[in-house]
């Protein structure tokens, strides 16, 4: 009998690729390019498969995990193909014994980079001035035009001091910019020498921070981490870059921070119930919007289809997955 694998959306073809180059596989892709499978057709293609390579955009509850079981065969692995796994029940995967993985370290670069692009476009509101440009408004150079925040030697706020974290810091440091951290652990003396990192309580970030960037992944405990009350310590006329999770936002609270002018603008990648973005954030100038494309470089996303077959391929070869997270 092959083993089953199903592949919920068409990606990068370097990780099916991996995954051919195993003899008796049988590999089922989702056929409609673009196309994100509902929860009903998803629950209705996994019984038969013993792994499951998915994205984040798929919601993976009991009832996904627990599909096929008593038939044959039962769900193994689970290969998200992300970073973040807060789309997975891993409790019930646990109960279920079914594995799940995730791709990290692949994606660092290009997600600094993109937290990096946004904040730069914020402070000199590049998305703006390029409508100006297009619509026929640049009349000639004018003193008062545009004019955004300098980044050079601001403090720059990161929530959540993981590798992406890092890699912003390293962006940072590269604009002569004060790094001011939080995270559950402090960085070791040599690597917070080298970001020129000081640690400090939540609290004293958003006080201190004229950007703040969030990096830390999303669970119970950070959902709306950044609140009405939270918001509403941050530095008057800073700015917030959010490539994490939308939901570590209180989106309804950031628009009334926004709105009040109480922060000068919002770079986001993400958002709470995506695709859904709130109407009052299309509306406003200061906010630079992206449709979650952190880890959209043609390398990044070619890592992640082979880190997520890679995991799948380690199974079927009775090694144990190099990323599971549990
Ligand atoms: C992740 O990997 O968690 C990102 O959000 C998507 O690349």
């Amino acid at each position: 009998m092959p083993s089953r694998v199903l592949v919920t959306q068409q990606i990068l073809q370097e990780g099916l690729d991996l995954l051919r180059a195993v003899g008796d596989v049988q590999i089922e892709v989702n056929p409609t390019p673009g196309a994100i499978w509902t929860p009903a057709e998803l629950l209705a293609h996994v019984p038969g498969h013993e792994y499951l390579l998915c994205l984040l955009t798929d919601q993976i509850d009991a009832a996904i995990l627990g599909a096929g079981a008593g038939g044959s065969p039962a769900l193994r692995l689970v290969a998200n193909m992300a970073v973040g796994y807060n789309n997975i029940d891993v409790e019930a995967a646990r109960r279920l014994g079914v594995l799940v993985t995730n791709t990290p370290g692949v994606l660092t670069e290009a997600t600094a980079d993109l937290t990096f692009a946004l904040l730069l476009a914020v402070a000199r509101r590049i998305p703006e001035a390029d409508r100006f440009t297009r619509t026929g408004r640049f009349t000639g150079w004018q003193p008062l035009l545009l004019l955004g925040a300098e980044v050079a030697s601001k403090t720059l706020g990161i929530v959540g001091m993981g590798r992406i974290g890092r890699a912003v810091a390293r962006r940072g440091l590269g604009f002569s910019m004060s790094i001011l951290y939080t995270n559950p652990q402090r960085l070791p003396p040599a690597s917070a020498r080298t970001l020129n990192a000081k640690f400090a309580s939540l609290e004293e970030v958003l006080r201190q921070a004229d950007f703040l960037s969030l990096h830390l992944p999303y669970t119970p405990q950070t959902h709306h981490l950044l609140n009405a009350e939270t918001l509403a310590l941050m530095k008057p006329g800073a700015y917030l870059i959010n490539t994490a999770r939308g939901s570590i936002v209180d989106e309804a609270a950031l628009v009334a921070a926004l709105k009040a002018g109480r922060l000068a603008g919002a770079a986001l990648d993400v958002f709470e119930d995506e695709p859904r973005i709130d109407p009052a954030l299309l509306e406003m100038e200061q906010v630079v919007l992206a449709p979650h494309i952190g880890s959209a470089t043609r390398e990044a996303r070619a890592r992640m289809a082979t880190t997520a077959a890679g995991n799948i391929l380690a199974h079927l070869r009775g090694q144990p997955p190099p990323n599971l997270v549990s």
